[in-house]
């Protein structure tokens, strides 16, 4: 069977820390979307680790790793990502697996990236500008190079004719990237991918299935950034959602068993696009620095705002979530009161179901409040020990979601991590 851990909101719930926490209790960690626009922060002996394309079980040494073949792979980031983290776990690459079949991300995807979210002006999407976008339109054009490809002789010839269809396009925008210059370093690049180890992915894992071998499939971004389900045009390329395992990784949906859904204990969202329980207000900005809620790629400042019980049930509902992870309540700490979302009214109309028009909708949420507490979460290390406010808190949650919370973070660390009584 195949766990799969997956973000509930817009992003950056805490997947990283979760995973490298959870990846204890398995053999595979294996990425089935996303690539380099990831940013899952792990603290390893105090020290912190941002991963991007490699899935967080880096950190615990009996773990094999896998980067499937639905995930987009940029092969300069990687390497880089590589080098950094070979100074701290030496064996890295020996545990380390890249399907044949995820494609690669060019130098002029990137570029194609920058020119078209500067053509969309004020529309932009907010993208991290890796080259997503562009790399999954060439894979679902059938254009795309994979991984594979590198190991062929043709593989020059092959990106030759896919850039030059790029420069063809770049050319009808009017904005100037210098991409020329990363050319050299992607093709340094090639050669050190060409030295890991690149499997037949969805037979590997077949066979380590089979061996009875335990597998947690990490999910990137968060299920509102789904490409068919989000807050679509302001998502990112991939299915971000449980069903994106089954295409990311080659597995059958039969072969899939917990679905741990990742919450923040209240709601950010970074980039452009609709986010309806937002605070663009000083409460938004005490949940900003109480949560140091900046982007872990980018850098740039998340929006927050309240937990958005619409949206969650929706994505909990789209994953057959079984199990969910609470992250941040320690931040909700200080709040002298707190809200959740439970619908929406728009023109006058009550809904707790999430719109098709989300973007053109004029939507104001509606709130229950809470009460906030004295009793410093972060300060917890049992469930029992927790704040009564915040346990009623979780338990209305547990209520409207139809779903339990396993577990509770409270802290950036490995172990900071409440595990709720069955
Ligand atoms: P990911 O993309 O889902 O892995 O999340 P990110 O790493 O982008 O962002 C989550 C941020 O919150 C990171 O800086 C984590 O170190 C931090 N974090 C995770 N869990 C907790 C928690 O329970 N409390 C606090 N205060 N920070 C947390
Ligand atoms: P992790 O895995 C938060 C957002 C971008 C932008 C939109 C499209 O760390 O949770 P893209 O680069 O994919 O074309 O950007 O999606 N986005 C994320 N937001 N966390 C992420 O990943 C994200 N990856 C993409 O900000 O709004
Ligand atoms: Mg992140």
């Amino acid at each position: 069977m195949i766990d799969v851990l997956l973000g509930l909101q817009w992003g950056d719930e805490g997947k990283g820390k979760i995973v490298d926490y959870l990846a204890a209790k398995y053999d595979i960690i294996a990425r089935f979307q996303g690539g380099p626009n990831a940013g899952h922060t792990l603290y390893v002996d105090g020290q912190k680790v941002v991963l991007r394309t490699i899935p967080s079980g880096v950190f615990q040494s009996h773990c094999l790793n896998l980067i499937g073949n639905g995930v987009v792979i940029d092969p300069v980031s990687l390497q880089a990502e590589l080098t950094q983290l070979v100074s701290i776990r030496p064996d890295v690459l020996e545990r380390l697996f890249v399907s044949q079949k995820a494609h690669l991300i060019l130098p002029t995807h990137r570029a194609l990236d920058a020119a078209s979210e500067a053509a969309k002006g004020v529309d932009k999407i907010g993208s991290t500008l890796k080259g997503i976008g562009p790399a999954y339109m060439d894979k679902t054009g059938r254009n795309g190079l994979r991984v594979g490809d590198v190991l062929n002789k043709d593989f020059d010839k092959k990106y030759e004719q896919l850039k030059q269809k790029h420069v063809q396009m770049l050319r009808q925008y009017n904005y100037e990237v210098n991409w020329q210059e990363w050319e050299a370093e992607f093709f340094e690049s090639i050669k050190y991918l060409r030295s890991l180890q690149i499997v037949n992915a969805e037979y590997w894992l077949d066979a380590h299935i089979k061996n009875g071998k335990k597998i947690l499939a990490e999910g990137a971004q968060g299920s509102m950034l789904d490409i068919d389900y989000g807050t679509y045009p302001f998502v990112t390329s991939s299915n971000t959602i449980a069903s994106g395992v089954c295409n990311g990784l080659g597995v059958a949906p039969s072969r899939i068993g917990e679905v741990y859904g990742i919450s923040k204990a209240y709601c950010t969202r970074v980039g452009s696009g609709p986010f309806p329980t937002e605070l663009d207000n000083e409460v938004g900005e005490a949940l900003r620095k109480a949560g140091n809620e900046f982007g872990a790629v980018t850098g740039r400042s998340r929006r927050c705002g309240w937990i958005d019980l619409v949206a969650l049930r929706y994505t909990v509902m789209l994953s057959g979530v079984t199990q969910i992870i609470l992250t941040k309540a320690d931040v909700l700490d200080g709040f002298k009161e707190l809200y959740a979302g439970v619908a929406y009214t728009i023109e006058g109309q009550e809904t707790n179901e999430f719109p098709f028009d989300i973007c053109g909708t004029d939507l104001s949420p509606v709130y229950k409040q809470f009460d906030g507490w004295e009793q410093p979460i972060s300060e917890c290390n049992s469930y029992e020990t927790l704040p009564e406010s915040f346990k009623k808190y979780c338990n209305f949650v547990e209520n409207y979601l139809g779903t339990r919370i396993a577990y509770i973070s409270n802290g950036t660390g490995r172990d900071q991590l409440l595990i709720t009584p069955q």
